[in-house]
C-alpha cells in the first residue's frame, strides 16, 4: 500500500509527552487523516490504544517532513534521557520502514543514498556505547521478511566486522551499506519464487540463483558505490572452498565484506523464526555452520563470531 507523498514511521519510534516537530496522519478509510500538529505531544494513553488498532503500527508523515523526523530519531539518539537499550529499539524501530523502502523504491539510487545516513547512526552508536551492539543483535532475529533479514544481516555484520578487526569507522560503513544491499538483487526475482514455501524446482532455484548478478546490475547503475559493496552483494553465496556461485571462486578471491555476509546470512537464517522452521539457538547455529558446513566459510571469521555471541550473551 504506497502512498505518494507520505512515508511511514512506527509508532514505538515516538516519545511520549514529547512535541514533534512534524504533523502526524493516519491512513483511514484510504484518506490521511491528520492526527497530530507538530508541536503537540502524543500522550502515552493515546499511544497504548493507537497499538491495539489495525491499522495502529505506524503513521505517516509528509515526504517534506523527513528531514524532521531524522533529526527527532537523532536528538533522542544522543540524549541522556534514553539508556542504551531503549536507543536500540528506537534506532532499530526507525530503520524498519527505512529498510522497506529500500526495497520497495522504485528509484535504487535514492534509495542507496538514503541508507548511507541510517547506517552512520548505527555505526556512531556502536563507537559511542560499548554495549550498543549486543542490545542490537538480541532484538534482532524474531520473525523473516526481507527487510528485517536485511537490517538483521547488516547489524550482524558490523559487529562481525568489529571483532574481525576493522575499526575504522568508514569502512564499517561501508560494511553496512554492503551488508544491507546484499540481496537488493531480489528486487528481480519474481514474488512467487521468493515467497514460495517447500522446495523450489529446478527453473525456479536457477532463477533465485541469479539473485547476486542482478544485484551487481542494480548497483552499477549508482555512481557511489563502492567495489567492496558490490563484492559483498556479487560474492556473498560463494564459498571458502570453492563451490558456491556465481563465479566459484575461493578462499583469499572472495572479498572479506562477501566472506563476513556469507557467515552473517546463513547465521540469520538459521536463528530467525520462519513459517515453516523451528529457530536454532545462537551457539547452535555457529556450531553447526562450523561442524556440518565446513568449508563454506572463513575459519577465522567464524571463530570471531562466537566473539559476537558472546557480547548477545553479556545483554
Ligand atoms: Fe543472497
Ligand atoms: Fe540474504
Amino acid at each position: 500500500m504506497d502512498t505518494p507523498g507520505f512515508f511511514k514511521v512506527r509508532i514505538s519510534t515516538l516519545i511520549p509527552e514529547k512535541p514533534t516537530s512534524f504533523d502526524l496522519y493516519l491512513r483511514i478509510n484510504d484518506q490521511n487523516i491528520i492526527y497530530l500538529r507538530a508541536g503537540d505531544k502524543l500522550v502515552q494513553e493515546k499511544i497504548e490504544a493507537l497499538g491495539s488498532r489495525d491499522s495502529g503500527s505506524h503513521f505517516l508523515v509528509k515526504e517534506e517532513d523527513r528531514k524532521a523526523y531524522k533529526n527527532y530519531v537523532h536528538d533522542q539518539m544522543i540524549s541522556e534521557d534514553l539508556n542504551v537499550r531503549e536507543k536500540a529499539i528506537l534506532l532499530r524501530e526507525s530503520s524498519m520502514t527505512l529498510v522497506e523502502e529500500l526495497y520497495e523504491n522504485p528509484d535504487v539510487n535514492k534509495a542507496l543514498d538514503g541508507a548511507r545516513p541510517l547506517i552512520e547512526e548505527f555505526v556512531t552508536f556502536m563507537k559511542a556505547e560499548p554495549e550498543a551492539m549486543a542490545h542490537l543483535i538480541s532484538l534482532s532475529g524474531h520473525d523473516f521478511y526481507t527487510y528485517n533479514h536485511s537490517l538483521d544481516v547488516g547489524i550482524y555484520s558490523l559487529g562481525l566486522a568489529e571483532a574481525s578487526g576493522i575499526s575504522n569507522k568508514k569502512e564499517l560503513e561501508e560494511m553496512g551499506i554492503a551488508a544491507l544491499f546484499h540481496d537488493v538483487g531480489k528486487r528481480q526475482v519474481s514474488l512467487d519464487i521468493l515467497c514460495k514455501k517447500g522446495g523450489l524446482n529446478d527453473a525456479e532455484w536457477a532463477q533465485m540463483q541469479k539473485h547476486p548478478q542482478y544485484g551487481l546490475l542494480i548497483l552499477n547503475q549508482n555512481d557511489n558505490i563502492s567495489d567492496a559493496v558490490k563484492a559483498a552483494c556479487f560474492e556473498h553465496h560463494e564459498s571458502w572452498t570453492g563451490n558456491g556461485y556465481p563465479q566459484s571462486i575461493s578462499g583469499d578471491e572472495i572479498h572479506p565484506f562477501a566472506r563476513i555476509v556469507a557467515i552473517t546470512d546463513t547465521y540469520d537464517a538459521l536463528t530467525t523464526q520462519r513459517s515453516y522452521n523451528v529457530p536454532m539457538k545462537p551457539l547452535d547455529a555457529v556450531t553447526m555452520m562450523k561442524e556440518k558446513l565446513a568449508g563454506r566459510y572463513d575459519p577465522d571469521l567464524l571463530k570471531a563470531m562466537y566473539s559476537v555471541l558472546f557480547k548477545l550473551k553479556a545483554a
